[in-house]
């Protein structure tokens, strides 16, 4: 017997007519953890949703084990050992973190009814395997989308898997918990598992991967050892082009000194709690912290999602009352939320649609809309920011995560409001995006618009912040101007100190 874990040859797929998947190859040796890399659309989810039953192949040949198996289903893919953590979360919000766990696989007691103790006891195991401390018994609903992470790899944990495939799985987790998830992969290899790794983020790949294959527009473009690529080497094979370094930061003027927003002393639920700071017309303010820090709330709280407990919020010097997001938008402010595959898109809407949401009042006059006007927009942002999409009339929901990401990310910076809030801007977007995107925001900054970047990779802050405030427990723990700042070990090091 071979140490192949998994053998997937000749695999191709088309969605209508359009080629998604075309020959492609991937190994995985027991013990590995192999990367899968491309751009956002390359074809990686879609190659791994035929190996886990999601979706059929046209053509190809799946062998576990030297034997060639039939994955028709999900529950195939299961009696045969896969478990994926998918980018599209599928945890229910509504059930606890241990219903999730055991959803259709629920433990039961001799007389049939549910071993609710049992349960409770091995997810109490699995949580703590994993470093995390929740009580499984709390709704997931009531969790950070970090910890719905966490539920999806405990998940896969509890199903014994041979194979874990993980799908961008450090998206939504903090320095720490990655960390976290790292050592347990070095531990889970150990134990003779074998993880595909799918990841925009070139740090971790380097990090975690033994092997990187790429794939490009659905075709292989290279398998080869992790050590025998440079960071520069594998972006080219990622994008087909060489590539700038669009991480290094340039010093920006700040040409009026006129503060556009206050915030003192402001609290909310139990996460802001008391924060003060000022941001000036023109300015990219980044914002630091850990996963639990606050940061994600008091963008919240700007926009008038969670509600003002206490404190104050100025615009131009002028108090105002935000309590829904309608007053945020009326005072000039907009967010991008972090988890906007879930609250920033309605997913059965044209790609078009869903980009002019917010812009109808300038692409449209007397109530009527524009037609070219939406369309000349719509395609513009697909070209700048790369958008894989066959048309401008896809239903967002079939785009690749990625895709559907910079969608959200399109609708709001067409809409040039006064005060942007980007709540990690670049989750789940390719290199190449990325590079775009922190162009897009430094040229709207340019153009005298305010700017706050919420952001776990440091480097994507650095390379664009004018200054930077790092948060803990709800407050403000330091203020940095970012000449100031040498090293991501800086950074770190005030994210982590009181
Ligand atoms: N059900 C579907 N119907 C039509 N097109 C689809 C469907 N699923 C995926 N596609 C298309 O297949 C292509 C590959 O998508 P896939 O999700 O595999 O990309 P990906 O490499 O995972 O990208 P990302 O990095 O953005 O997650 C995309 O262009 C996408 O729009
Ligand atoms: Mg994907």
């Amino acid at each position: 017997m071979s140490n192949l874990a998994l053998k997937m040859t000749g695999i191709s797929k088309s969605f209508n007519g359009i080629t998604v998947l075309d020959d492609v190859q991937f190994e995985l040796k027991k013990g590995e953890v192999h990367a899968l890399m491309g751009g956002n659309g390359a074809g990686k989810s879609t190659l791994m949703k035929i190996l886990t039953g999601v979706y059929q192949m046209d053509e190809g040949r799946i062998e576990i084990e030297d034997k060639e198996v039939t994955i028709e289903k999900p529950q195939d893919a299961q009696e045969n050992g896969v478990a994926m953590i998918f980018q599209e979360f599928s945890v229910i919000p509504s059930l606890t973190v241990s219903q999730n766990i055991f959803l259709n696989r629920e433990v039961k007691k001799s007389n049939r009814l549910l071993d609710e103790k049992a349960m409770y006891m091995k997810t109490e195991e699995l949580l703590k395997q994993l470093n995390v401390d929740i009580n499984p018994n709390t709704l997931i609903e009531n969790l950070n989308v970090g910890y719905w992470q966490m539920t999806e790899i405990a998940k896969a944990l509890a199903q014994n898997a041979k194979f874990l495939i993980m799908d961008e799985p450090t998206t939504t987790l903090s320095k720490n918990e990655t960390e976290t998830l790292f050592e347990l992969i070095e531990k889970l290899k150990g134990e003779g598992m074998s993880i595909i790794y799918i990841s925009h983020r070139m740090d971790e790949i380097f990090r975690v991967s033994d092997k990187i294959t790429v794939l490009r527009d659905g075709q292989n473009v290279i398998t080869c050892p992790t050590s025998e690529l440079t960071m520069e080497m594998l972006v080219q094979h990622i994008v087909g082009k060489n590539m700038e370094n669009s991480f290094r930061w340039k010093p920006r003027k700040i040409t009026q000194d006129k503060t556009v927003l206050e915030v003192k002393n402001l609290y909310s639920g139990s996460k802001v709690n008391g924060i003060t700071f000022q941001l000036k017309q023109g300015e990219i303010l980044g914002i630091a912290g850990l996963m639990g820090s606050g940061r994600t709330e008091l963008a919240r709280t700007l926009f008038g999602i969670d509600p003002t407990k206490q404190g104050e919020i100025l615009i131009n010097n002028e108090r105002i009352t935000i309590k829904n997001p309608q007053d945020a938008i009326a005072a000039g402010i907009a967010l991008v939320p972090e988890d906007r595959r879930v609250q920033g898109l309605v997913l059965g809407h044209e790609v078009k649609e869903n980009m002019i949401l917010p812009v109808l009042k300038r692409v449209s006059k007397f109530g009527f809309i524009n037609k070219s006007k939406v369309t000349s927009l719509s395609e513009r942002f697909v070209d700048k920011l790369n958008i894989k999409t066959d048309s401008i009339y896809k239903a967002t929901n079939l785009l690749s995560g990625g895709n559907q990401q910079k969608i959200v990310l399109a609708k709001w910076l067409a809409n040039e409001p006064n005060i942007l809030i980007l709540d990690e801007p670049t989750n789940g977007v390719d290199i190449g995006a990325k590079s775009e995107i922190i162009e897009i925001i430094r040229q709207l900054a340019d153009q005298g618009k305010s700017i706050i970047v919420i952001s776990s990779e440091l480097a994507e802050l650095m390379a664009m912040s004018d200054r930077i405030i790092t948060l803990k427990n709800g407050q403000v723990t330091s203020e940095l101007q970012r000449a100031e700042i040498v090293s991501e070990e800086d950074l770190e090091h005030a994210i982590q100190s009181n």
